[in-house]
């Protein structure tokens, strides 16, 4: 008999088939019994009835306990009230294993606990959701930067200087030496881009963050395209229309599971191109309007960056930053060396920045006068230095940060459910 994933099984309606998977929940009236059972693609009801089937067959289903695992047969129906759209006639069942005690149970449980079970978690109708929609926006990345012709360069992981900062890496031995878990690949990439023109790398990285907010994780996943020949403007422009993309895609691909997850879908809807462009000056003054106490030059936290994201209804660029908060690399505004070239996307509804990016200091005798006022180790960054040497170009690039986005696309209140399994100041279990 053929096998079939529930996700496919719409085209064996009538047919007998087998299906491989779990018990979700059931329920049971006597003489039928209701299973519903997921394969990991999808969630079918499965109808037992006592006078059809053989007895064994009847206390099998009997005997199935929450997440037991087995091999279920039937005939499939077309089922318009049922969880799927379909229903299952069962004909025989073949219990693989009988599940101890399940510890997650339809019934509310705190985060910790649930957090503990991470294994068993992702097993949940909502995060098995959420993980379906993180991976539509890794696939729509992908597609992105491959239609327009980017090539993917992998940087590395180890790696012996810090990119944003040397407050937040993770230090490790290399053999006699020392490493560092990479913070970002951007260096890497503008190396990349400078011999493929248009590059993105798309990894894990790392920040060794003592704060324990909803925003930030130690681990993370990062999209950074970095392009030759870009300016900060045509940078916007670019992060736009990616993150135009990735909601069409999760809207044409993902939206039973938007709705498994209860997002407002019309928010995303209303999403569209052109983005507002403010520049910090603007956004400070924003602050005041709104009666917070902000002097000019300090960083924007989460609550400023969400009274700013609330004046507008699409995602928000913030360009010009003051240099003196910035990373090393950004390039000053020839006309206003006090601010760079640099821009933040803020998310809308709350979720803060999504993306950091902007132009790169092209300029030798300026970056090198940049390495040595961050305090930065002339011999850790020759290599980057040398690209200034040779051929040096305008360029820019930005990361994409990928569980920002997720939660926000997903409207999850922590970013500790965008990702399989997080990494958080308390937290490298299980
Ligand atoms: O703004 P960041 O620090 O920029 C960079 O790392 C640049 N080198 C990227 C580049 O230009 N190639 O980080 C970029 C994005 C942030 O906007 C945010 O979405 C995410 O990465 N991010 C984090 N996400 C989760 N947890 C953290 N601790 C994060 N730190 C940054
Ligand atoms: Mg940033």
């Amino acid at each position: 008999m053929k096998s079939v994933y529930l996700k496919h099984i719409g085209e064996h309606v009538g047919e007998e088939v087998e299906i491989r998977g779990w018990l979700y929940n059931k329920r049971s009236s006597g003489k039928i019994q209701f299973l519903i059972i997921r394969d990991g693609t999808d969630l079918i009801q499965g109808v037992v009835v006592k006078a059809e089937v053989s007895e064994e067959v009847f206390a099998a289903a009997k005997s199935l306990t929450q997440e037991s695992s087995l091999i279920v047969r039937g005939i499939v129906r077309a089922e318009p009230r049922s969880v799927s759209g379909y229903e299952l006639t069962v004909t025989d069942i073949e219990v693989l294993q009988i599940a101890e005690e399940y510890p997650i149970t339809p019934k509310e449980h705190g985060i910790e606990y649930l957090m503990d079970r991470r294994h068993l978690w992702l097993r949940s109708q909502k995060q098995h959701a959420i993980m379906l929609i993180r991976n539509e926006i890794i696939k729509a990345s992908r597609q992105f930067f491959d239609d327009r012709d980017f090539v993917l360069v992998d940087a590395p992981i180890l790696t012996p200087a810090s990119v944003e900062g040397t407050s937040t890496l993770f230090e490790t031995d290399y053999f006699d030496d020392k490493a560092y878990l990479s913070q970002s690949g951007q260096l890497y990439m503008e190396a990349a881009a400078m011999a493929f023109g248009k590059v993105y790398c798309f990894g894990p990285t790392f920040r060794a963050e003592k704060s324990k907010t909803r925003r930030h994780l130690m681990e993370f996943w990062m999209i950074e395209p970095e392009v030759a020949f870009l300016d900060v403007d045509g940078n916007m422009d670019l992060q736009e229309e990616y993150v135009c993309y990735l909601i069409q895609q999760v809207l044409k691909n993902r939206r039973k599971e938007l709705e498994t997850i209860g997002r407002d879908i019309s928010k995303l809807e209303a999403i569209k191109a052109p983005f507002p462009r403010i520049s910090y000056d603007e956004a400070v003054q924003i602050l005041h309007d709104n009666g917070v106490d902000f002097t000019w030059g300090d960083d924007f936290g989460a609550p400023d960056e969400t009274l700013i994201a609330s004046k507008f209804d699409q995602p928000v660029f913030v360009h010009r930053y003051p240099t003196d908060i910035k990373a090393f690399y950004f390039q000053p505004d020839p006309n206003r060396p006090e601010v760079v070239l640099g821009s933040d996307l803020l998310a809308p509804e709350g979720y803060g920045e999504i993306i950091g990016g902007g132009e790169r200091i092209h300029d030798l005798d300026l970056i090198e006068q940049r390495l040595q006022e961050h305090n930065l180790p002339a011999e850790q960054y020759a290599w980057y230095v040398d690209l200034r040497r040779y051929g040096t170009v305008p360029h820019s690039g930005f990361g994409l940060g990928l569980e920002r986005t997720v939660s926000w696309i997903c409207g999850l209140p922590h970013l500790r459910e965008a990702v399989p399994f997080a990494r958080m100041l308390n937290r490298i279990y299980p």
